[in-house]
């Protein structure tokens, strides 16, 4: 394919500095905005009669015509072109001949790119939006499953306070929350529109940059050309977006892989969502949980990559900008695989209610419990929490737990322990007490989630 600025040069480019130049490979995914922004540009030009708008509509006519082509697969991307907006410029022009080549009048590819750019990422935004409102479904039905299913929390990984498996999912709704709201801004923050920027500069011609703006769906225009062709920040902000978001995803996998392991037995994967091994028969291993920790590390790189790339570039547009997209596509790619695939593994999980509570029991979790019991009997914490110390330690040399402990044991180190204390440190009677806003509480949960229904789960349960 001839270049479209060859006028200047008396030479073919050297083609493996075409294949170095070309970005085709990656961003023929924007094909679709780019034609978009293709047609609200000339219906443009016709309108303010920089071109005339009978050829402005037989222009905006091929680039339809050239949408359906390449959707149906009747066109083919061509690997040797530069890149998406020559490609389609091309194909107009070999179909149009002389009137192809106006559609470029007033138009660089520099804001060319920028607002295709924004348009792609603008409806990839909605659609992780969606995958992360689907997953915290997924995890509102489970907990509302174990309101009552009791488990040790943990803080070191040592057995804590005894929580509820609800309360812990319901910690991670919280957290895709806020990664929703984080996207939400990203949308917001990148919806205004660089097209009509030029190369750097605008142009002479008496463009309508509102319309534009407003025909592609943009708040308005951007307000500074130079900012408009050279900005990435809407690409940095989605890449840290979507890495907080895998580090959330990451967390809850590395969970699910201990929980799962015969250490743990709290859940069992579903068949169709573990993998076995190739030599050892027991085995059901948690690969989709590892692999979403394993891509996490290339979402953190994206990050690193976009920041690195822009830190040291001067304004307005440079090249090294075209790898924006392979970094922020991979982002994408990656958090949409990952969301879809870990929301039906943890709907088909079994919990198994038993080994949680189980290991609640040995693991002296309602010691708290059994110190505040004194307290509210009257003495200070300090020494309620000294001589459930040693009560724990008397425990662990008899090979007893707080619970099984005869009350004689109990009275020799306070009178103040009645029979009461069994009911008081029983687990379910912990996890009951925690009420308080945001607790495991059974109905502290339920009014978390009742929130959430409400506010993220709004549309979701009134299409239903
Ligand atoms: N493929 C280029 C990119 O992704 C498009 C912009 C090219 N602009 C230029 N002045 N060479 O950045």
């Amino acid at each position: 394919m001839a270049k479209m600025w060859q006028g200047r040069f008396r030479k073919e480019l050297d083609s493996k500095v075409n294949d170095f130049n070309s970005s085709i490979s990656f961003d023929s995914r924007m094909y679709e905005n780019d034609i978009q922004g293709s047609i609200v540009h000339v219906n443009m030009l016709g309108k303010q009669g920089i071109i005339d708008s009978e050829e402005s509509k037989v222009i905006a006519k091929e680039l339809s015509a050239i949408y359906d082509d390449i959707a149906s697969g009747k066109i083919e991307f061509d690997q040797n072109a530069e890149d998406i907006h020559m490609f389609i410029e091309q194909i107009l022009t070999e179909r149009l001949g002389d009137l192809g080549k106006k559609l470029h009048t007033a138009r660089s590819r520099n804001d060319q790119v920028a607002v295709d750019l924004r348009m792609y990422l603008r409806a990839q935004i909605d659609e992780i939006i969606g995958l992360v409102k689907k997953l915290i479904a997924t995890l509102v039905k489970k907990a509302e499953e174990n309101l009552q299913t009791v488990m040790p929390g943990y803080t070191h990984l040592q057995r804590a306070q005894p929580i509820t498996f609800a309360h812990h999912l319901m910690a991670y709704v919280e957290m895709f929350k806020r990664d929703m709201i984080r996207l939400f801004n990203c949308f917001d923050l990148m919806n205004e529109c660089p097209l009509g920027c030029g190369a750097l500069a605008t142009t002479t011609y008496p463009i309508d940059r509102e319309y534009t703006a407003e025909y592609l769906g943009f708040k308005g225009p951007m307000l500074n050309s130079l900012d408009g062709v050279s900005d990435r920040d809407y690409c940095m902000e989605l890449a840290n977006a979507i890495a907080i978001c895998m580090t959330h995803l990451s967390r809850l996998s590395e969970e699910v892989v201990l929980w799962c392991s015969w250490e743990f037995r709290f859940v069992e994967l579903d068949d169709a969502y573990s993998t076995g091994s190739s030599i050892m028969p027991q085995k059901k291993n948690p690969d989709i949980c590892e692999l979403i920790r394993g891509k996490t590390g290339r979402t953190i790189g994206n990050l690193t990559t976009l920041l690195s790339m822009m830190k040291g570039l001067p304004l307005a547009y440079n090249k090294d900008m075209q790898e924006d997209k392979e970094a922020i596509f991979d982002s994408i790619d990656t958090v949409k695989l990952c969301l879809s695939t870990l929301a039906p593994m943890l709907d088909t999980m079994k919990v198994n209610k038993e080994n949680m509570s189980n290991a609640g029991k040995k693991g002296f979790i309602n010691a708290t419990d059994c110190a505040d019991y004194l307290v509210k009997k009257g003495l200070p914490f300090r020494d309620a929490y000294k001589i459930t110390g040693t009560l724990v330690a008397l425990c662990i040399d008899k090979g007893e737990t707080l619970d099984t402990l005869s009350i004689e044991e109990y009275k020799k180190l306070s009178d103040k322990f009645e029979e009461d204390v069994y009911e008081a440190i029983a687990l379910e009677t912990c996890v009951k007490g925690r009420s308080a806003v945001g607790g495991p509480s059974p109905m502290a949960v339920a009014a978390h989630i009742e929130e959430i229904k409400n506010t993220v789960l709004k549309e979701e349960n009134d299409e239903n």
